[in-house]
C-alpha cells in the first residue's frame, strides 16, 4: 500500500483537486487498491468549528469539466502524527513546504517534497484562490501527478 497525502494551505483548492485528479488516474490504471490518496490543510482558514468547508466551487467545477467527481470532501488539517501515516506528504508551494516542516517537526526532502518536483523542475503550484487560473491549476497539477504517478507505479 502506497500511502500519500497532499497538502496546500486551505485544502479547498489545489490539494483536493490534486487528491481526486489522483485517484481518477490510479484507478484508470486499475491499482486504486494500492494507493491509500487523502488530502490536507496547513491552515485552519477553511475549518470552522471543527468543521472543514468543501471543496471551492471553481476547483470542483474545474474537476467535474475532466469528468472528476470530489463527492463530499471537506478540509481536514494536516496533523503531527500524519507524517508516519504516510509514504508521501506531496506541497504544492514553497509556503506549504515550511509550514509542514513546523507542523511535523520534520524537515522536507525524502518523502515531504513539492509535487512538481516530481517534473524535473522544482516550481510552486499557484494558489488559485489568489491567483484565479483553474484551468492552469489543473494542468500544473495532472502534470505533477502524473510524474509521480510514474515514479511510483512505473
Ligand atoms: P488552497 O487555496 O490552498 O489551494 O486550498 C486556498 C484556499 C483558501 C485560503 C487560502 C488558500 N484561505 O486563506 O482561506
Amino acid at each position: 500500500m502506497i500511502r500519500v497525502m497532499f497538502v496546500c494551505l486551505g485544502n479547498i483548492c489545489r490539494s483536493p483537486m490534486a487528491e481526486f485528479i489522483f485517484k481518477d488516474m490510479v484507478k484508470k490504471i486499475g491499482k486504486e487498491k494500492e494507493f491509500q490518496i487523502a488530502s490536507s490543510a496547513t491552515s485552519g482558514e477553511e475549518i470552522i468549528n471543527g468543521v472543514g468547508n468543501p471543496v471551492y466551487l471553481p476547483a470542483k467545477k474545474e474537476l467535474q469539466k475532466h469528468g472528476i467527481d470530489c463527492g463530499e470532501k471537506r478540509a481536514v488539517r494536516l496533523s503531527a502524527e500524519d507524517y508516519d501515516r504516510y509514504d508521501y506528504l506531496l506541497g504544492m508551494d514553497s509556503m506549504n513546504m515550511k509550514d509542514m516542516e513546523k507542523i511535523t517537526g520534520h524537515k522536507c526532502g525524502g518523502k515531504m517534497v513539492k509535487l512538481l518536483s516530481f517534473t524535473g523542475k522544482n516550481d510552486d503550484i499557484a494558489d488559485p484562490w489568489f491567483y484565479g487560473n483553474f484551468d492552469k491549476t489543473y494542468s500544473d497539477i495532472e502534470r505533477g501527478c502524473r510524474a509521480f504517478l510514474e515514479c511510483v507505479a512505473p
